[in-house]
C-alpha cells in the first residue's frame, strides 16, 4: 500500500517561522506512522518560488527574484532536518522538471477545453497572490488578510473554466465525503462551492515575469497557485533519479493545509486535476492557526515562542509535543514560551520522564535489572484497543486526540505505580509476586507508550526503545504485551530540567 503526505509548498519571501514548522510536524507524524506500518511512504515538502510575493520581496531587497528563492530556500530545505522531519524529496518550483511538468498538465487542461482567453477586471492582493471578489474587499479597498491597498487589475488573461466543475465537485464532496478533513473544513469548502463558482485567472500578462511560461502564449507566465498546486505531481515524475513515481504514489493520501489556502486546496485543486484527466487527491486535512497574542513570559524563552530557539535549547521533540498537543489540530489555537514550559515540566519531565527513571530505577533496585518474567500482566483492559484506536485517530487527520489516547496510558501508568507503592511491596516477602507483575507491566507499559509515541517524539522513543533493549518500533510491536524487555539498567532523565534563563 502506498501513502503520499505533502505539506504546502512555503514561500521564499521570508524566513521559515513557526507556522511553517507546525505544518511540517504534522506531515511528518503522518508519514512516519504510516512507514512503521509497513507501507510505501512519500512524503513531499519544498518552496513555492513564483508569482508577486517573491518578485515584490526580491525588489524591496535589491536583487532578483532567483537570487533571493536561492537564498531562501536553503533555509526551508535546512529546516526540515531541523524538526526531524522525513521527508522523502524537497521540490523547489524553480527547478526545470516542475516548470516542464506545469506546462504539460496545463497544456492538456488548454486540450482538454478548460482554458480560454478572457479579461479579468478587479481587485488583486500582491501579497495573497489572490483575486479578491467585491464582497470581500475591506473598507477603503483593502485585503481583508493583509489589509493593504488592493490593485485594480485590467488585463486578458487566461482563465480556467472553474464553473464548468461546480456539479463534478458537488459530486466528488459527496462520493468522498472526507475529501476535506475535518468535517467543519469540509462544510466550509461545500458552501464555498455551492456558492456558485467563477472562472478564475490561469496566468498573469507582461507585468509580471517571474514564473513559468504558458506554452502557447510566451508573453505569459502562469498565475502563481497553478504553478504551486502541480508541484504535488510534477515532483513525482523527477524526485528519484531514473525512476518515475508518479504512478506508484499518485493520488496522494494527504495533503496538510492551513485554513488560509482552503480554497485553492479544497476548490481549485480537485477541478484542474478533473480538467487535464488526472485522478483527485484522498484527503485534504486543513488545520488552524497558531495565534501568539498572548504576552506571558516565560521563564527562560522570554515570550517569543521561536522554534529555533526552542530547539537549540530542548530539542525538536518537546516542540513537536507540545505544537500537536496544546492546540487542537484543525482549530485555532493560543501558543506562548509559558505554556511550552508548562507542558515540559508536567508532561513530559513529569509524566514521561519520571516514570521512565522511576521505573528503570525501580527493577535495578529491586531485581538488578532483571524483568521479571510473568504470566500475565496486570492493565491490559486499560491497553486494550489503543493501538487500533491511536491508527484511526490517525486516519482521520486528527493528530491531537491521537496523542491524547496515548496520554490517558502514560497517566494510568503512573496512578498505577503509586496504586501498587512497589517500594512497600519490596518490603514484605509475601508480596514478591505481586512486585514481579507490577514491574513487568509498568516496563511494558512504558514500552508500548513510547512505540506508539515514536512518530510525534522519535529522537525520544529511539533513545528510550534502545535503553529498554527492545528497539523495535513496528506496529507489531505497538500492541501492549508484546514483550521483549528482559533487561534494564536505570534510564538517564529524557526531559532535563531548565529552569535558568539563558546568559
Ligand atoms: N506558498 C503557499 C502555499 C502553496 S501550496 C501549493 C503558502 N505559503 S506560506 O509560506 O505562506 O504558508 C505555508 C503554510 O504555513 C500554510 O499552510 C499556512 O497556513 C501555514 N502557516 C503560516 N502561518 C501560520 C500560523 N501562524 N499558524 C499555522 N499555520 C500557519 O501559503
Amino acid at each position: 500500500m502506498s501513502f503520499t503526505v505533502t505539506t504546502p509548498i512555503y514561500y521564499v519571501n521570508g524566513a521559515p517561522h513557526l507556522g511553517h514548522a507546525y505544518t511540517t510536524i504534522a506531515a511528518d507524524v503522518l508519514a512516519r506512522h504510516h512507514r512503521r506500518c509497513g507501507e510505501d511512504v512519500f512524503f513531499l515538502t519544498g518552496t513555492d518560488e513564483h508569482g508577486e510575493p517573491v518578485a515584490l520581496a526580491a525588489e524591496k531587497q535589491g536583487m532578483t527574484p532567483q537570487a533571493l528563492a536561492d537564498q531562501n530556500a536553503e533555509r526551508f530545505k535546512a529546516l526540515a532536518p531541523q524538526l526531524d522531519a522525513s521527508n522523502d524529496f524537497f521540490i523547489r518550483t524553480t527547478d526545470e522538471q516542475h516548470k516542464l511538468g506545469v506546462q504539460q498538465v496545463l497544456q492538456t487542461v488548454k486540450d482538454n477545453g478548460f482554458v480560454e482567453l478572457g479579461r479579468y477586471e478587479g481587485w488583486y492582493c500582491p501579497r495573497c497572490a489572490d483575486f479578491k471578489s467585491e464582497n470581500e474587499v475591506e473598507d477603503g479597498d483593502r485585503c481583508p488578510i493583509h489589509h493593504i491597498v488592493l490593485t485594480r487589475e485590467s488585463e486578458e488573461n487566461w482563465f480556467f473554466k472553474l464553473s464548468a466543475f461546480q456539479e463534478r465537485l458537488e459530486a466528488l464532496y459527496a462520493e468522498q465525503p472526507d475529501f476535506v478533513l475535518p468535517v467543519q473544513r469540509r462544510n466550509e469548502a461545500l458552501a464555498f462551492i455551492q456558492g456558485g463558482l467563477q472562472d478564475v485567472s490561469l496566468s498573469r500578462g507582461a507585468k509580471l515575469q517571474w514564473g513559468v511560461q504558458v506554452p502557447w502564449d510566451p508573453e505569459h507566465v502562469f498565475y502563481v497557485w497553478f504553478d504551486a498546486l502541480l508541484n504535488y505531481y510534477t515532483a513525482l515524475a523527477y524526485a528519484k533519479p531514473g525512476e518515475d513515481l508518479t504512478e506508484r504514489f499518485w493520488p496522494a493520501t494527504f495533503h496538510i493545509v492551513g485554513k488560509d489556502i482552503l480554497k485553492f486546496h479544497c476548490v481549485f485543486w480537485p477541478a484542474i486535476l478533473m480538467a487535464a484527466g488526472l485522478p483527485v487527491p484522498q484527503h485534504v486535512l486543513v488545520h488552524g492557526y497558531l495565534l501568539m497574542n498572548d504576552e506571558k513570559m516565560s521563564k527562560s524563552l522570554g515570550n517569543v515562542l521561536d522554534p529555533f530557539t526552542i530547539i537549540e535549547r530542548f530539542g525538536v521533540d518537546p516542540l513537536r509535543f507540545y505544537l500537536l498537543r496544546d492546540v487542537q489540530f484543525g482549530g485555532d489555537g493560543e501558543v506562548s514560551a509559558e505554556a511550552f514550559e508548562q507542558r515540559y515540566e508536567s508532561e513530559l519531565a513529569n509524566d514521561l520522564g519520571n516514570l521512565a527513571s522511576r521505573v528503570s530505577a525501580m527493577v535495578v533496585k529491586y531485581r538488578d535489572g532483571a524483568v521479571p518474567a510473568v504470566g500475565a500482566f496486570d492493565l491490559t483492559e486499560d491497553f486494550d484497543g489503543l493501538a487500533d484506536a491511536v491508527a484511526a485517530h490517525l486516519d482521520r487527520g486528527e493528530l491531537t486526540q491521537a496523542l491524547e489516547a496515548i496520554w490517558v496510558r502514560v497517566r494510568r501508568l503512573n496512578r498505577y505505580v503509586e496504586e501498587q507503592a512497589p517500594w512497600k511491596l519490596a518490603k514484605d516477602e509475601a508480596l514478591q509476586e505481586q512486585l514481579d507483575v507490577a514491574l513487568a507491566t509498568l516496563i511494558e507499559g512504558l514500552r508500548t507508550v513510547m512505540v506508539l509515541l515514536a512518530p510525534y517524539l522519535p529522537a525520544t522513543s529511539a533513545t528510550l526503545l534502545e535503553a529498554l533493549g527492545a528497539p523495535d518500533d513496528s506496529w507489531a510491536a505497538a500492541a501492549f504485551g508484546t514483550g521483549g524487555v528482559t533487561q534494564v539498567a536505570k534510564v538517564a532523565p529524557l526531559f532535563p530540567k531548565h529552569d535558568a534563563t539563558p546568559a
